[in-house]
């Protein structure tokens, strides 16, 4: 391999965590909706997810507010809207009429879980020990819903500066961890 010096503001595109996916809130009677990928599981039972939410987005504020939220992960098929729900603020706009996208009620939050996403996650925030030196929350997932029919449904991975990887090939090997 014959490796080169990489700009350390790049580094992050070559770890991308997981599926981007799109975060709700909900501030008074208003649900925002926003996209991330900065996200890290954190545990197993209860699930617990760690990510990182700028003070800058209007979602920082309402998710400091209410203490809940919903990640909803989106297929590829909704790259457009993941991205759209990126380049806004639900400041200025309501992201579900503008990208088309259909709020639900969960059963554990107020926050909205997002129809057209074949997977959401109610969750509680359980701790911001590192919410003011790095935007940092943790999640419990309190309530998980999934389409059961889509198993293999790519899902987007990010790369920075609009470039995406789809989920591919999925191969099986003997290892321990669950
Ligand atoms: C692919 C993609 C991934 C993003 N990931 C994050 C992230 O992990 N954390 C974050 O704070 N903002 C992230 N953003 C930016 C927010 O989605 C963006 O600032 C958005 O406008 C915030 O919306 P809001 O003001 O309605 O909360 C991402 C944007 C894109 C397009």
């Amino acid at each position: 391999m014959a490796k080169r010096n990489f700009p350390l503001s790049e580094v992050y595109t070559l770890l991308e965590p997981g599926p981007v996916v799109l975060l709700t809130t909900i501030r008074g009677d208003k649900p925002d909706v926003m996209t991330m990928s900065w996200l890290t599981m954190m545990e197993f039972t209860p699930p617990q997810i760690g990510c990182v939410i700028s003070n800058r987005n209007y979602s920082f504020k309402a998710l400091q507010e209410t203490g809940e939220c919903v990640i909803n992960i989106p297929t590829a098929e909704l790259a457009q809207a993941v991205v759209g729900c990126g380049n806004t603020s639900g400041r200025h706009i309501d992201k579900f009429s503008r990208f088309g996208l259909t709020p639900e009620a969960g059963k554990r939050v107020r926050a909205p879980l997002i129809k057209e996403c074949f997977a959401s996650l109610e969750c509680q925030v359980v701790n911001t020990d590192l919410v003011a030196a790095y935007c940092f929350f943790v999640l419990e997932v309190c309530k998980a819903w999934r389409d059961a029919k889509l198993k293999n449904e790519p899902t987007l991975h990010h790369r920075g500066w609009g470039t995406f990887v789809l989920d591919g090939e999925t191969i099986t090997l003997p290892s321990k961890m669950l």
